[in-house]
């Protein structure tokens, strides 16, 4: 049975995007056949950091509408063998996506792979609710700050009220924090809350705390999910939670400040 994963979030630009890419590349490296669908109806940055959008042809809508089978529409990775992506359309019509149309294609999809891979729009319109109704996983992705925290809240009550799992009575949509754009300095300094307060305020449990990171921006700059950079601490922590979403027990990493060493201290970098 294919596992239906939202990336979510409520608020926009916490690294919803960047997360849903690092995490089908992750799943799918570790040989579970995975697509990840871009559900940003408008926007279309998916194929932008998955660095095929020169090669899109047919999107998400087109399938919807039968202008294009998924055949036509499903891109295959060019590195990594069991990875798909099916890109968004770049229409204006923000009511492209029906409910029936999304489900009969991710009902496809369920027979082709192991994981599909959801990244949702911001905010809880139509996109952002298209993208969390089928799922069976949901992974909110919350930056350490109260305005995202509020807003995860917020989703995490969609999830469990506006879900398909939740209007039939089924056992309800598996919750996992995401905590990105992590800064240990900026945590101890009192400017941004801290792993267990995000953790006390959401209650749900804990997939992966990915630090702020440099890495990020160049792997998107350059059409590379940053998972592949595992010289990255980005990179590495998001291979961790992709363990933790396969059932690993790992320990966080990247959530303490970087004290500097003795030599670096006396004689710079
Ligand atoms: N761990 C990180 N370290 C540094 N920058 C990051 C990190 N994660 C994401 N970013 C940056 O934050 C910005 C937003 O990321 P992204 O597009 O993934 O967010 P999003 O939630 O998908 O946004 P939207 O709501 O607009 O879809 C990008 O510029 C991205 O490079
Ligand atoms: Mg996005």
């Amino acid at each position: 049975m294919a596992q239906i994963i939202v990336v979510t979030s409520g608020k926009g630009g916490v690294g919803k995007t960047t997360s849903s890419a690092a995490i089908a590349t992750g799943l799918a490296l570790k040989g579970h056949k995975t697509v990840v669908v871009d559900f940003d109806i408008g926007l279309r940055n998916l194929d932008l950091i998955m660095g095929c959008e020169r090669r899109v042809v047919y999107d998400f809508v087109n399938v919807i509408n039968g202008e294009a089978n998924l055949n036509q529409a499903l891109i295959k990775d060019k590195r990594c063998e069991k990875l798909y992506i099916l890109p968004a359309s770049q229409t204006r019509d923000k009511d492209a996506l029906t409910k029936e149309g999304v489900g009969k294609v991710l009902q496809d999809l369920a027979e082709k792979f192991d994981y599909i891979i959801c990244d949702s729009p911001a905010g809880i319109e139509t996109g952002a609710m298209m993208a969390l109704y089928f799922a069976d996983i949901a992974i909110v992705t919350t930056n350490p700050e109260v305005s995202s925290v509020r807003d995860s809240d917020r989703i995490l009550g969609m999830l469990q009220s506006k879900s398909k799992r939740a209007e039939e009575g089924l056992e309800p949509v598996k919750e996992y924090l995401l905590l990105t754009r992590y800064s240990p300095k900026r945590v101890s300094s009192g400017e941004m809350l801290s792993v267990e307060d995000v953790e006390d305020i959401l209650a749900i449990p804990l997939l992966g705390v990915i630090p702020e990171s440099q890495a990020v921006l160049k792997a998107s700059n350059s059409g590379v999910p940053v998972i592949l950079d595992q010289d990255s601490d980005a990179g590495k922590a998001y291979s961790d939670s992709v363990d933790r979403l396969l059932g690993e027990e790992l320990p966080l990493r990247f959530i303490t400040e970087q004290k500097k060493g003795f030599l670096k201290r006396i004689f710079g970098n």
